[in-house]
């Protein structure tokens, strides 16, 4: 063989030979496992983790929002139930710097490389964990959004910071004014600045009677009419206090659009309304005024009030005989009569 054959043979097997070194030492296992990618990368991405920095880090520059937070119960670390910052604000912390060629997943590093997102829709964030659903353990409150907050916002009543504290709309400018009408500034982040409700399930205030007014706000203070919405702002109230709020309502007038009125239903419901008129009047303003006036009165809170007698939760004698024997087709039907009736 000539010698400058056999060279060039052992030049072409010394490069295979380190061409199969190179690919069995330098490639990683997962090379061409599944095809021409690295097989491992999408499990790597996914790995890497948002770097917490924990609620104290917070603690130095938004000391007034740590220490409602700190004080409020999404901070029950006695019961080692503790609702971080960072689970409604993001992870505050950058990722670990990789190498030149390392995947680094972005992530702001608040407050050096931007700001934190502030959770502006809370009806999607707070029933990810109070939504009210079977198998999730009482312990944890719940409650039903459809009738809890409707489609308000969970924030329009909640401090999302400590959210026991009440902050209904409005509550703000009624703290300047003091007494009563200050009080009606709470008031009106459930029943409205006119006594129309914000929430069909919630009943209108507006030109009902001053006296069943009374009544009514001094039963949910003594727990005779049990309500979670109206007990803690009922205990609140000074018998005075109920007075010139019950005046205020009722010196209000009712303006309500008659929507239903004319319907089927709404027929339906004058025809039974016969025996209900003796005391809630023939056009729902009744003429005791001790007695609720029902006219424009919201048509789901009705249906709720009805219920509720015939079910013993609203304990009142005279109602819990007028309820028993309605069918919830007759209760709907008298709802929407009663609700379109614009008399006030
Ligand atoms: C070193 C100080 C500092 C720390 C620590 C810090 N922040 Fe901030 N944060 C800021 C500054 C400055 C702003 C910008 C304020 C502005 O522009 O109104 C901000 C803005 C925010 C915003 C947006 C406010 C808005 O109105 O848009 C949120 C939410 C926020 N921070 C949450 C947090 C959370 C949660 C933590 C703890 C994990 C935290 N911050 C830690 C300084 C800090
Ligand atoms: C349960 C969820 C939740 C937790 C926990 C939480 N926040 Fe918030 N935060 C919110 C919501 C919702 C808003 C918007 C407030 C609003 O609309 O009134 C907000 C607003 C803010 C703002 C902006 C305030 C403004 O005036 O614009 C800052 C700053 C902030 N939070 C910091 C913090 C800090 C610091 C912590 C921890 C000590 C924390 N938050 C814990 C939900 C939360
Ligand atoms: C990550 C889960 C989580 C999120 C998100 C969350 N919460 Fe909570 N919440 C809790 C826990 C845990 C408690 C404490 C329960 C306890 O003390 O047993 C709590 C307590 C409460 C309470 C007090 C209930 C009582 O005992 O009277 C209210 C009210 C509340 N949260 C409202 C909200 C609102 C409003 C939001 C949205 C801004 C929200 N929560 C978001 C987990 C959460
Ligand atoms: C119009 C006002 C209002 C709105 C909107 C509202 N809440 Fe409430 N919420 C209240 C009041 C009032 C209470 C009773 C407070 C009490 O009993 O001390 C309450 C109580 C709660 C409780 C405690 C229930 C219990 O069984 O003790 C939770 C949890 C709660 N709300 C979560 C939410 C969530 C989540 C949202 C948004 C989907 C929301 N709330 C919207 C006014 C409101
Ligand atoms: C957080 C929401 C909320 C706030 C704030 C609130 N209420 Fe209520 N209120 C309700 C709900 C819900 C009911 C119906 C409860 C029931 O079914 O017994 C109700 C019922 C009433 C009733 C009985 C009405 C009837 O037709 O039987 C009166 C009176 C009343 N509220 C007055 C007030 C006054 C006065 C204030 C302010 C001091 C106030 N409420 C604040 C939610 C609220
Ligand atoms: C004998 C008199 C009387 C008759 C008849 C009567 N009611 Fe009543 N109704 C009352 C009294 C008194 C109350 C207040 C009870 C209370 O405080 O819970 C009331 C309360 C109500 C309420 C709750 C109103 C509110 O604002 O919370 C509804 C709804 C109602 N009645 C519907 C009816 C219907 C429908 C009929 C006919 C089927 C009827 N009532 C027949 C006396 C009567």
């Amino acid at each position: 063989m000539p010698k400058h054959i056999s060279r060039l043979i052992i030049l072409l097997v010394t490069f295979g030979a380190a061409a199969y070194a190179a690919k069995v030492f330098f490639t990683a296992d997962s090379f061409y496992a599944y095809g021409h990618y690295r097989g491992k990368s999408v499990a790597e991405i996914a790995s890497d983790k948002p770097k917490y920095k924990g609620s104290e880090y917070c603690q130095s520059c938004h000391a007034e929002r740590y220490a409602e937070w700190s004080k409020g119960v999404h901070h029950s670390v006695e019961i080692g139930k503790v609702v971080q910052c960072e689970v409604c604000h993001q992870a505050a912390g950058g990722r670990d710097a990789g190498g030149m060629f390392q995947h680094v997943a972005t992530g702001i590093d608040h407050p050096a490389s931007g700001k934190l997102p502030v959770p502006t829709d809370s009806l999607k964030l707070c029933p990810l964990c109070h939504e009210k659903m079977p198998g999730r353990p009482a312990e944890q409150r719940q409650i039903v959004i459809a009738t809890h907050a409707g489609t308000q916002q969970c924030t329009a009543c909640h401090n999302p910071h400590s959210p026991r504290m009440i902050v209904v709309a409005g509550a703000a400018a009624g703290q300047a004014e003091t007494g009563a009408m200050g009080k009606a500034a709470i008031c009106a982040g459930c029943h409205g600045g006119e006594g129309v409700s914000v929430n069909p399930v919630w009943p209108n205030l507006a030109g009902q009677h001053s006296a069943y007014l009374v009544d009514a706000l001094k039963a949910y203070r003594t727990g005779a009419r049990q309500s979670a919405m109206m007990s803690a702002t009922a205990a609140g109230l000074s018998d005075a206090d109920i007075q010139s709020l019950s005046d205020h309502y009722a010196a209000m007038k009712l303006k309500v659009a008659a929507s239903a009125a004319g319907s089927a239903s709404a027929a339906a419901g004058k025809a039974k309304a016969d025996t209900c008129a003796t005391c809630h009047g023939a056009e729902g303003v009744s003429g005791n005024p001790a007695w609720p006036s029902l006219a424009g009165q919201q048509k789901d809170y009705l249906v709720g009030a009805l219920k509720a007698y015939q079910e013993g939760v609203r304990k009142n004698e005279i109602m819990a005989g007028m309820a028993k024997g309605l069918s919830d087709a007759d209760i709907d039907a008298l709802a929407t009569y009663y609700s379109s009736a614009t008399v006030h």
